[in-house]
């Protein structure tokens, strides 16, 4: 069994070409149906930073070429120009990429925390889709336990900052008036609640929240004291506004050249800052051109996140101690996972060996009672276990395939004659 990895993320590609292959949650299912033709054990990962394909099957090759094919489709690139974006992993290194994945060390921002609660999504959306077998399920469990683990025995979450926040705070550093300046945020998902949160926290006063579905907007309007607008008053709201943050889960933009020019017509110059947190990106990229337009994406927000990990390095120092233990029992885990067919074909021939002799041993001595009978079984059997314990061992402990077809030829595993 064998597990590949097949991913895109913030360090491999720009904004441009992540957001081709970033999937929604509500587009998940129909993604991973999709998936299951080309790898029916497999998981997708998409978040903000990365679209990446975790798989399992019996042949590595097999399973990373299928993956690769569906992030070329999904993509809609030339496979020239997909080796340049992609990277794989398989083994012990996509085992530590999943761990430090799960602790936020892959992150743009390091040590968020949303990270987490994307893995274990990910996880529940392919088990629901019915592709997750027991090795794929292990994996991700131990990833998750390393996620939780860092969080909990170090202080690497420990005021973590979130996308969400630094837009914020890049906002909060371009008003002068905070309490009176008015901030509409597009999206009321967990990436708006955080917005709002912060926003609020920080004393910003004329919040609008703008969602698709009214009681959404709603509800978080009346916990954060923001006022719920709808997508069609969205243009007007926007003639007056300072800033606006977007975060729609939305596969297509949101806010287009023609409503952002429309809304900046008679703003005098005004200035308007539109930080674009969403993936895929929610307004067009063409609305930068507009007089007094700042537009900010993901990416541009990159060099605020650079600064807040380098203030971790000794957190990210203990988190990389958490993430070595958890890959180690990961290791032997998949070890142990593997030598199951031989452990199963040595256990089956060396009975097959002790039950014919006993079988010809009790025949010869027909005086025997039925309780002798029994202590000769048990004795052969307990015989028979105190020799397969040094290399059952032996193969559980990582013996890999080489140890195997040694363990194979030593106890003529793979010879078919009669014992
Ligand atoms: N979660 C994070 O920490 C985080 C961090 C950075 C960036 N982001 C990005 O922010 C975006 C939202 O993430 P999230 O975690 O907040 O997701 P989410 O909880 O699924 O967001 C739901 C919001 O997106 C709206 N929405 C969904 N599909 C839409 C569509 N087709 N058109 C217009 N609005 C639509 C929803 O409207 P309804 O009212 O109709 O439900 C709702 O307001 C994503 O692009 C994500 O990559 C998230």
């Amino acid at each position: 069994m064998y597990f590949t990895l097949t991913g895109i993320n913030h360090h491999s590609a720009p904004i441009e070409v992540r957001e081709r292959a970033a999937i929604n949650t509500e587009a998940l299912p129909a993604a991973l149906l999709r998936l299951r033709q080309y790898a029916p054990h497999s998981i997708i990962l998409s978040t903000c930073n990365r679209t990446e394909i975790y798989a399992a099957g019996p042949h590595a090759a097999d399973v990373s070429g299928a993956c690769t094919r569906y992030l070329r489709d999904a993509l809609q690139v030339t496979e020239g120009s997909l080796a340049t974006y992609i990277y794989t992993a398989s083994g012990e290194a996509l085992f530590r990429h999943l761990c430090s994945v799960a602790c936020g060390l892959d992150s743009m921002v390091i040590g968020e925390y949303e990270v987490l609660g994307q893995v274990r999504q990910a996880l529940t959306a392919a088990e629901k889709a019915g592709m997750v077998n027991l090795p794929l399920r292990h994996l991700f469990e131990g990833a998750i336990r390393s996620g939780r683990r860092a969080r909990e025995e170090t202080g690497i979450s420990k005021n973590a900052l979130s996308i969400s926040s630094i837009a914020v705070n890049k906002a909060l550093a371009i008003i002068t008036d905070i309490s009176n300046a008015k901030i509409i945020i597009i999206g009321a998902g967990e990436a708006g609640r955080l917005a709002l949160r912060i926003a609020r926290s920080r004393g910003a006063g004329g919040l609008v929240v703008v969602s698709r579905t009214e009681q959404r907007a709603v509800g978080l309007a009346v916990q954060y004291g923001a006022r719920p607008v709808s997508h069609d008053q969205l243009i007007a709201e926007m003639r007056d506004a300072d800033i606006v943050i977007t975060c729609a889960a939305s596969p297509h933009p949101v806010l287009h050249y023609k409503q952002v020019s429309e809304a900046i017509d008679g703003r005098s110059g005004l200035p308007l800052v539109i930080l674009d947190i969403a993936m895929p990106r929610n307004v067009e990229p063409s609305v930068q051109e507009l007089p007094g337009v700042h537009l900010y994406n993901i990416d541009d927000l990159n060099h605020i996140a650079e600064g807040h990990r380098l203030e971790r390095e000794t957190e990210v120092r203990a988190v990389e101690r958490i993430i070595g233990e958890e890959v180690a029992m990961l290791l032997k885990w998949w070890q142990s996972y593997n030598a199951r067919p031989v452990i199963k074909s040595l256990m089956q021939r060396a009975e097959q060996i002790r039950s014919k002799q006993y079988g010809r041993s009790v025949k010869k001595l027909p005086a025997l009672s039925g309780e002798e009978r029994q202590a000769i079984d048990l004795l052969t059997r307990s015989i028979v276990d105190k020799i397969l314990r040094e290399p059952i061992m032996f193969l559980k402990s990582g013996a890999g395939k080489d140890g195997s077809e040694v363990i194979s030829r030593l106890f003529g595993l793979d010879d078919e004659s009669e014992p």
